[in-house]
């Protein structure tokens, strides 16, 4: 028996979890930055580090006594120490090197991006390679080829707003509150896609991706065609001059473009790369449109598509964990000179 404890501060969440055997999870603590952000409507890196460098000892402190073991029972520390914040990242980098030297005990870093693919692994379910990785979430929306779950080459990604981002900034237009996904997950089940928004392409034959366009259709059929009025750029109108129902009609049809704008390149990816499964994680795979429209997908290509659980799709330290034990199994161990870096491996 093995127990990983997995260490995540690449964002605004906070996390710590402990597990075993690399898909039981004993533990999962994830203190989330919501509120600190709130009032900026998106994430601030300079609140983020400093909240990190508040929580960490207290979550991994929660995530070793959820666990019912005592921390040298630990057999090693796993850390997401890229991509994401520095600032951030260098939080969690810090304790993980602090523990390994003071418990003696391996050090192993792991790509975030990646190990988000390690996610539906914690249901219990084992992943068949090679497969087609699907990471939509509020930094990244990129299709990976992965031989194994760490070895990943980027065939398709956003050559501007990450998928999270534009539901988040469509939240905003909507005056629907921060943290966006949810919120518009939530009022396009009250409504319908009556309204046209673009399905934004990129150029060129790669399944890329590209979301500013789909924003900006919705802010100006939502607010009208901006004018310029004493030199100054002015809408018609304001989201809450709309009705409820007007407002649920544009997530609906906002939330339709994007999840179609994503399935597009799936099909790209997969009429061109021979895959045994998709394999998804990232926080907008808590979208219902998105997980209904991956597993028709997957009846399409007759390939399975694994989901992870709600609990796992956002920011959290299990998938870290998780993904540690691959590398953990086959030997793995960083030095303790590891540094955080802003860019991934493959996204
Ligand atoms: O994976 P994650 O925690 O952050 C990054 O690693 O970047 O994902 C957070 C993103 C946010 O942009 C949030 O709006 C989005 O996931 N999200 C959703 C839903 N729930 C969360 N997007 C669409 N529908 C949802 N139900
Ligand atoms: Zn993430």
């Amino acid at each position: 028996m093995t127990l990983l404890l997995g260490i995540e501060s690449s964002c605004d969440e906070t996390a710590a979890a402990v597990v075993q055997d690399g898909q039981t999870v004993l533990s999962n603590v994830v203190a989330s930055q919501d509120e600190l952000h709130v009032t900026y409507g998106g994430g601030v890196p300079e609140i983020a580090s400093r909240a990190h460098v508040e929580r960490i000892l207290p979550v991994i402190e929660e995530a070793i006594n959820t666990a019912a073991i005592s921390i040298d029972q630990i057999d090693g520390i796993v850390v997401g120490n890229r991509p994401g914040l520095i600032g951030s990242l260098l939080v969690g980098v810090a304790a993980a090197k602090t523990l390994a030297w003071v418990l003696q005990k391996p050090l192993i870093a792991v790509d975030h991006v990646i190990a988000h693919l390690w996610a539906p692994q914690l249901s219990g379910v084992n992943i068949e390679y090679p497969a087609l990785g699907v990471v939509v979430s509020g930094g990244h929306t990129s299709l990976l080829i992965l031989q194994d779950p760490t070895t990943a080459t980027c065939i398709g990604k956003t050559i501007d707003d990450a998928a999270g981002e534009a539901f988040d900034k469509a939240a905003a237009i909507l005056d629907l509150g921060w943290p966006g996904g949810q919120r518009i997950d939530e009022a396009a089940s009250k409504g319908e896609p009556l309204y046209t928004l673009p399905r934004p392409k990129t150029k060129g034959s790669k399944p890329d991706y590209s979301f500013s366009g789909l924003k900006t259709a919705l802010l100006y059929g939502v607010r009208g065609n901006p004018k310029k009025v004493h030199g100054k750029m002015e809408f018609p109108r304001n989201a809450n001059e709309l009705s409820e129902q007007e407002i649920c009609n544009w997530a609906s049809s906002f939330q339709h473009a994007a999840v179609d704008t994503i399935t597009k390149g799936i099909r790209t990816a997969l009429a061109k790369n021979t895959v045994r499964c998709i394999v998804t994680g990232g926080g907008v795979l808590a979208n219902s449109l998105l997980r209904t429209e991956l597993k028709a997908i997957a009846n399409e290509f007759h390939i399975p598509v694994y989901l992870p659980d709600p609990t796992f799709c956002v920011d959290n330290a299990a998938m870290i964990a998780g993904l540690g034990y691959h590398l953990f199994q086959n030997g793995h161990c960083d030095p303790l000179t590891l540094t955080a870096s802003p860019k991934g491996t493959a996204s």
